[in-house]
């Protein structure tokens, strides 16, 4: 291990592109940790990222950010992951469970495929799972720092209530992600670190350019009451605002960054 240095550290998981980024460059502009910038095949864009986090460092502000690549899907890339973050940093205070897929094809319930749920639960939900577990068990190993809140944050999903039956899989994989963050809050507050759940509506990322037209169109017909497209930024500012520490005696809590998607108007 080397030296343990005095400031919070932060590992991203699928922070190359989309929210993920969004949320690396959030924490950057706050300049509080150090970041790690998990993704999974897309260098190009990690190393993107990196400079982009970099530059909203800004100088005279000492922090290191560093890419590494892994599947979380896959039990050794997340050993990996953590180990890599134990022995170059010596430390964890923020686990942020993003990395995604939605299914290849959105196909109707009824003929969806086994191998696509079971693709999207390895992703979205049994990644996650084990590697808050491996995650948890740095924080307590870690050093509590001073003023420095220890959590995880898992980003879920709208689809985590809403019932889109061309995506059954996606939406089952959120709602068990949504029931993942309960148990570990329920566990990890006796040990100090808080965990919390976001879910984002319909965000501008990669993930929603396949079907821009359809939410264009959603946007149209007054979607949500906050009637816009959600930012990259928006679910990066909640982040950084759990990173600062403002919810000291909150845990389990649901933020929806979503517009307003899930009140129900009359
Ligand atoms: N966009 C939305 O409207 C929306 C709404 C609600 C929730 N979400 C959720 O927000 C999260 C981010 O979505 P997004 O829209 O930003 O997606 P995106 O633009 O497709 O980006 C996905 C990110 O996850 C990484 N990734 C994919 N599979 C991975 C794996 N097995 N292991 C590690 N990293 C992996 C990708 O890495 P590479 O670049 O290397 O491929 C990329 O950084 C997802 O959990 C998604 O379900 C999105």
């Amino acid at each position: 291990m080397v030296d343990v240095p005095d400031s919070p550290v932060a590992l991203i998981t699928g922070a190359s592109r989309g929210i993920g980024r969004g949320i690396a460059l959030e924490l950057a502009a706050l300049g509080t940790h150090d970041l790690v910038v998990n993704y999974a095949g897309n260098e190009t864009a990690a190393r993107e990222c990196q400079a982009m986090c970099r530059e909203a460092f800004g100088s005279g502000k000492d922090r290191r950010v560093e890419i590494i690549q892994g599947d979380i899907s896959k039990a050794d890339d997340r050993e990996r992951l953590i180990g890599h973050v134990e022995s170059e940093f010596g430390r964890l205070d923020l686990l942020v469970n993003n990395a995604g897929i939605a299914p290849d094809v959105r196909a109707d319930i009824l003929e969806a495929t086994e191998a696509s749920f079971d693709r999207l639960i390895g992703v979205n939900l049994k990644g996650p799972y084990f590697l808050t577990q491996r995650a948890a068990r740095l924080m307590m190993r870690s050093t509590p720092l001073e003023k420095t809140p220890r959590a995880v944050v898992s980003v879920t999903s709208i689809s985590a209530f809403t019932a889109s039956i061309n995506r059954g899989d996606y939406c089952v994989a959120k709602a068990g992600l949504a029931m993942m963050t309960k148990l570990f809050a329920a566990r990890l507050a006796s040990e100090g670190i808080n965990v919390y759940e976001i879910q984002p509506g319909v965000i501008a990322t990669d993930m929603t350019g396949a079907v821009k037209e359809k939410y264009d169109k959603l946007f149209a017909d007054g979607l949500t009451p906050i009637n816009r497209w959600g930012q990259p930024s928006d679910v990066g500012k909640t982040v950084a605002a759990v990173a600062m520490g403002h919810f000291p005696y909150s845990t389990g809590q649901v933020f929806e960054v979503d517009g307003g998607f899930h009140l129900h108007r009359l």
